[in-house]
């Protein structure tokens, strides 16, 4: 099922007015389990997981991209989530050579040792695995939100993703605010990463994440060394357009 650039600049167009809901039902529908949920399990994951649950626990496909170096409390939260709605987590994990060869080459904590290292480091664990993850399906769903940083301020709810080989992306909470997203995981008992509790607001992995302070931007803990300009870690990142 492949839907092209026309039918997904509609689409965005009609999505704009509708709830998450409303396009996550679309999504199973028009895909079933051929679209895929790209979670970290951040609080955005887990409430499109509740709401993808709640529209066919069948066509809910979850994946993760499991660097090797996340938080215990990441991992909990995956095996909470997975309790609580009896759905399968499908983790990619990143090559094995490349890693060995990362490793030895650069050792164990190269990404604070430069922005080329700490990118080596997001392709190897994250990037080349998301690719072998969005090469079996036709589509992804994400928890990216226009308010989160600049580069995400054009996210449309609906996208074609050129970068992985034009499939669809869908961004069901463009429009959110992080507000509203913690008013839905109060309101439905979602389960959710205690990290949050900690002042976590953005996690990733456990070396490049830390806690922000009160009234700090909230992706200040992430790649907290780097300056601002440099905090891309390929995910969200397609070359042929300006922003992500
Ligand atoms: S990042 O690019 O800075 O790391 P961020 O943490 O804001 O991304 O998450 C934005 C979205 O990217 C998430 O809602 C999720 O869809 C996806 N994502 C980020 N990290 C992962 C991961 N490890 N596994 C799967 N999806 C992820
Ligand atoms: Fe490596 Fe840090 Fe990127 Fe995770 S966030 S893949 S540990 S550089």
């Amino acid at each position: 099922m492949k839907i092209d650039a026309a039918q997904a600049e509609r689409l965005a167009k009609e999505f704009e007015d509708k709830t998450a809901q409303e396009v996550l039902r679309w999504a199973l529908n028009t895909f079933g389990a051929r679209i895929g949920l790209a979670s970290s399990f951040g609080a955005e994951d887990v409430a499109i997981i509740d709401m993808m649950a709640g529209i066919s626990k069948e066509k809910t496909n979850v994946f993760t991209l499991e660097t090797g170096r996340l938080n215990q409390e990441t991992y909990d939260v995956m095996d909470d989530v997975r309790t609580r709605y009896g759905i399968r987590i499908n983790a990619y994990f990143p090559d094995q050579k490349e890693v060995e060869e990362m490793i030895r080459s650069q050792g164990m904590n190269l990404m604070y040792a430069s922005v080329e290292n700490r990118k080596l480091c997001c392709e190897i664990r994250k990037v080349h695995p998301l690719n072998r993850a969005l090469g079996e399906l036709d589509g992804w769903i994400t928890g990216l939100r226009r308010d989160q940083v600049a580069t995400r301020a054009e996210t449309k709810k609906i996208e074609i993703d050129a970068a992985h080989g034009g499939i669809v992306k869908l961004n069901p909470l463009a429009d959110w605010t992080s507000d509203m997203v913690w008013d839905y995981i109060k309101k439905n008992n979602v389960p959710y990463n205690k990290l949050h509790d900690s002042g976590y607001p953005s996690i990733g992995c456990e070396p490049c994440t830390r806690a922000v302070q009160p009234g700090e931007d909230p992706r200040a803990g992430r790649w907290w060394w780097e300056n601002a300009a440099a905090k891309e870690c390929g995910l969200h990142f397609d070359p042929t357009k300006k922003s992500k």
